[in-house]
């Protein structure tokens, strides 16, 4: 139990470093929460017109949750690896730094699955990719990268993954509620498009 907090802590503590708005802070962008969605992902980095900006963003979030699953894979035992992972999704959408008010854990998300399971990870990035251009939605390349994601990993041989995978689902869906309602009313924005 002890080993289980140690590396849900640690997880989290990965998870919970927000390196959008380092990033954007360093770059000089200004805050995430004024601009566009508010959010601290990659997305809203891009909507400042920093490409490298956004694409760095997207590299260290993931990059966080590649860390956790390698370190907890390297020294934890295994029954923290998952647990490991699905703390640093809580740390980057729930962070204590930022008064819990996180992002939507999309970067982690595809760190997480690459470092856990490679071929869900890529899986995941290719729904990702197939959604957002036929779309141009980075919301709805989430979506259904997530929803696919559990389902990729069964029918991949991670069927040992199906709660944790399921409970990530479900996590990103609930941290998406207000970019569905906006994708309902179709108003979401589009990529390219600036805040
Ligand atoms: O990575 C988060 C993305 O799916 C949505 O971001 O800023 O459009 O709410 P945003």
């Amino acid at each position: 139990i002890a080993q289980m907090i140690l590396w849900a802590l640690v997880g989290y503590g990965l998870g919970s470093i927000p390196f959008g708005m380092l990033v954007a802070r360093v770059m000089g962008l200004g805050n995430l929460r004024d601009i566009g969605s508010g959010n601290i992902g990659a997305t809203n980095v891009l909507r400042t017109g920093n490409k490298t900006a956004a694409a760095l963003t997207l590299l260290l979030d993931g990059g966080k949750g590649v860390v956790a699953v390698l370190l907890a894979r390297a020294f934890a035992p295994e029954d923290s690896v998952q647990l490991a992972a699905l703390a640093a999704m809580l740390g980057h959408c729930y962070p204590i730094w930022l008064g819990f008010r996180g992002g939507k854990g999309v970067a982690t998300f595809f760190g997480i699955w690459l470092a856990l399971a490679w071929p869900v990870g890529l899986a995941c990035c290719a729904l990702w990719l197939a959604a957002a251009a036929v779309t141009r939605i980075s919301s709805m390349g989430a979506l259904v990268a997530a929803a696919g994601s559990t389902l990729c990993a069964v029918f991949l041989g991670y069927g040992t993954a199906l709660i944790f995978g399921g409970l990530v689902t479900i996590l990103v869906f609930w941290r998406h509620r207000d970019n569905i309602k906006r994708i309902r009313a179709g108003t979401e924005s589009r990529i390219g498009q600036k805040s």
